[in-house]
């Protein structure tokens, strides 16, 4: 098994907030990690480090060799690092075509690529998410699962190797959870990818991961197989409110 992503000592400080402190991890090629822990544990930071949003204080990022730490985010996406947001970002004024096509285009040195090509690949993510009846919808006017899907399709076209998908249930109902879900698991199955899984409800990881990092006030307090990790004291006692680090 091979590590795709290599963290290693990384922090980052919002003033004299510690958002990560020194927290290592690494993914394997082809896993599903899941990332857990409650509101404000530092999950999306920990994101926006390895994908190029903020760069890190402190540590080291590997990504297939490459060292990534202070690489622009674009370079990252290049090399096949891709993500969804927590809180949607759609373009509002694009179809939800065009705005994979952005991906599409961008996502890789593609210099020759033309626009119609672009357009019919994005239109197999579009299909693929779920969303080909609404490719001429603008992005304002999507539901949020409909902007989920998009987010999925979007960062789908950039063509990654490791995706972060940053909670991708927060906010639906029970029966979009599940499809998102299956969405998730057949992007696996259909691409290859590798998936960094970001969840603070911890039942939905249970199933779907196949190892567990918990953050908890922006460090690594546990790591492991998904039903040792549920059975933790520690973890248990950070998710229901009465422990301090
Ligand atoms: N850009 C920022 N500026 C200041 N504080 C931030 C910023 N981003 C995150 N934080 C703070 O860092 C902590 C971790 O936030 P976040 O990574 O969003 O947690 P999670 O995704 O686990 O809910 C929180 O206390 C949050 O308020
Ligand atoms: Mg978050």
């Amino acid at each position: 098994m091979s590590e795709i992503l290599k963290i290693d000592s990384v922090s980052k400080h919002f003033g004299g907030l510690m958002a990560i402190n020194d927290v290592s991890f690494s993914i394997n090629e082809g896993e599903t990690l899941g990332l857990m822990g409650p509101n404000g544990a530092g999950k999306t930071t920990l994101v926006n480090m390895v994908t190029g949003k903020y760069l890190a204080d402190s540590g080291n990022i590997q990504f297939m060799g490459h060292d990534i730490t202070r690489m622009p985010a674009y370079r990252r996406c290049k090399l096949g690092i891709s993500r969804t947001y927590q809180i949607p970002r759609p373009f509002p004024e694009l179809t939800a075509l065009m705005s994979v096509v952005v991906s599409a285009l961008y996502g890789k040195d593609r210099a020759n690529q033309s626009l119609e090509d672009a357009a019919t690949e994005a239109t197999h993510y579009l299909e693929f998410c779920g969303l080909f009846s609404k490719r001429n919808v603008l992005g304002k006017d999507l539901t949020l699962y409909e902007l989920r899907g998009l987010e999925l399709a979007r960062a789908l076209a950039t063509t990654p190797k490791l995706i972060f998908v940053d909670e991708v249930m927060a906010g639906l109902n029970p029966g979009e959870a599940y499809k998102a879900v299956r969405l998730l698991e057949r992007a696996k199955e259909e691409f290859g990818v590798t998936i960094l899984w970001i969840e603070h409800v911890m039942a939905a990881l249970m199933q779907a991961a196949q190892r567990v990092v918990v953050l908890h006030y922006g460090q690594k307090i546990c790591e492991g197989l998904p039903q040792d990790v549920a059975n933790d004291p520690y973890v248990i006692e950070c998710y229901l409110g009465s422990c301090h680090v």
